[in-house]
């Protein structure tokens, strides 16, 4: 029967308990918390939730659940523990890891003795990098041993919320392991053997970085929520109604359109309605700070993607694809145009190559708007990916259009490709390969 220890007896570690011992799990709960010891071993929960206080009597009656505050005996006794100790916010809003530390430092002492393999899955919320950065270097500095070598570490971010942590812990949005190896992954996946949802094996520091996003994601839900409710009560509108027809497109709303980190967005529609609705806002006297937060953040990403070629320190720049998106000619509002304003601005030596614009421009309905509104920008023109090529010491790949796979591929190695829009799945330190946010 497999054995867990769990340190950090409050809501993440007592449900984690119940949960894995009604699973056939045996479970040493620690703290250093003497009261919360001694509940648990009463099989009496330190916390209210639903359904636990069952949970804890029926693994207490089957000897499945015990509690120590004695590290190095929960150590010994069991093959792998789960470390979930509260990891606060400071007053300056900053990671408190000390209780972490703490925990790293006993277990690391702990682990000394112990001949057998060890392995500890972190489940506390924590920075991207504390584990590599901290938690590592303390359990090998306390322990004497080297991770991945006489103990492996994985760290498995926590989804449950309370109120509802049972049946959460039971039915988990998806479980994310991240580890160094496919084989601890796998061991630290048998633990939820059975439960339904994604299973995902990662690197650690994605797995710490999944934990944020996801929390950051349901913090801006909720604020976009009510901040579209405040504007419609004041217009005498009933925002359920609405958000339950928002909902409902699961294409283009709730789904995974619109979250691939890229370049700022532009276009006939979205800068033209973010405008309109927070000037109703501002109309109607609401204060609506996150839609207002939208186009000053849209525009950090344009004047950071010229930061970045302006550091480039080159002077030829070939730009590919300067409409907002593949596949149209519609230029209004081009985050593209202002790159390349700035560029011929600054007395860049800059050439453009767009399929869609230089049909464009001999015939539709942009041809006006492109010859004579932005004949600077059209006189830039080339015909062809090895026109664009032969000119540029930089490639901006500037649209999604697969046809720019060929830059990638085609670029020599004194060429630098800036990715706007990740055409490719590109190699980690492809020299000359650069992602705007990737
Ligand atoms: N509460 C939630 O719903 C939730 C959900 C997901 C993730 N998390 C994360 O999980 C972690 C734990 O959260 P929580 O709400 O259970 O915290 P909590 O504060 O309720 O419990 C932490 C426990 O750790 C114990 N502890 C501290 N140092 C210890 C040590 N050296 N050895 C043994 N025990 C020690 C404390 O005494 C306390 O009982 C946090 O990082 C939190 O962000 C919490």
């Amino acid at each position: 029967m497999m054995k867990i220890s769990i340190f950090g007896l409050g809501y993440v570690g007592v449900v984690s308990a119940a949960c894995l011992a009604s699973r056939g799990i045996k479970i040493v709960g620690v703290d250093i918390n003497e009261e919360k010891v001694r509940m648990m071993q009463e099989g009496i929960s330190p916390i209210i939730e639903k359904d636990l206080p069952e949970l804890l009597t029926a693994g207490k009656e089957k000897q499945l659940i015990e509690a120590t505050g004695n590290t190095q005996q929960a150590i010994q006794d069991t093959e792998l523990s789960i470390i979930c100790v509260g990891t606060p916010s400071r007053a300056n809003g900053s990671l408190d890891t000390k209780f972490i530390k703490n925990v790293c430092q006993e277990i690391g002492e702990a682990l000394k003795d112990k001949q057998e393999k060890h392995i500890l899955v972190f489940r506390s919320t924590m920075l991207p990098g504390t584990m590599r950065e901290i938690v590592i270097p303390s359990l090998e500095k306390a322990s004497g041993k080297i991770q991945n070598q006489e103990f492996y570490v994985a760290y498995n971010p926590e989804f449950l919320r309370e109120g509802s942590a049972v049946n959460d812990f039971n039915h988990p949005p998806k479980t994310v392991v991240g580890a160094d190896s496919e084989e601890i992954a796998d061991e630290v996946m048998t633990i939820y053997e059975g439960l339904p949802g994604p299973r995902i094996k990662t690197e650690i520091e994605i797995a710490e970085m999944v934990k944020y996003v996801d929390n950051n994601f349901h913090a801006l839900k909720i604020t976009f929520a009510n901040e579209i409710g405040r504007m419609c009560k004041k217009i005498g509108i009933d925002s359920h109604k609405v958000m339950d027809i928002f909902v409902q497109d699961t294409k283009l709303n709730i789904s995974p359109a619109y979250l691939k980190p890229g370049f700022a967005f532009g276009g006939s529609c979205l800068p033209k309605d973010l405008r309109a609705i927070s000037y109703l806002a501002k109309m109607n006297d609401i204060e609506t700070p996150l839609l207002n937060a939208i186009i000053p953040s849209n525009n950090m990403q344009i004047l950071n993607a010229i930061k970045r070629i302006i550091q480039m320190e080159k002077h030829k720049i070939g730009i590919a694809g300067f409409s907002f998106k593949e596949g149209t000619d519609d230029l209004r509002e081009s985050p593209m145009i202002e790159i390349i304003e700035t560029l011929i601005g600054k007395g860049y030596d800059v050439k453009l190559y767009d399929r869609n614009i230089s049909m464009a421009r001999l015939i539709g309905a942009n041809k006006e708007y492109i010859n004579h509104r932005i004949p600077h920008i059209s006189s830039l023109l080339v015909e062809s990916i090895d026109d664009l090529l032969a000119h540029s010491e930089v490639l901006v790949i500037g649209n999604n259009d697969k046809e720019f796979v060929r830059i990638v591929e085609e670029s020599t190695p004194d060429q630098i490709v800036f990715d706007l829009v990740r055409i490719m799945e590109v190699e980690d330190g492809k020299g000359n390969y650069d992602g705007i946010c990737w």
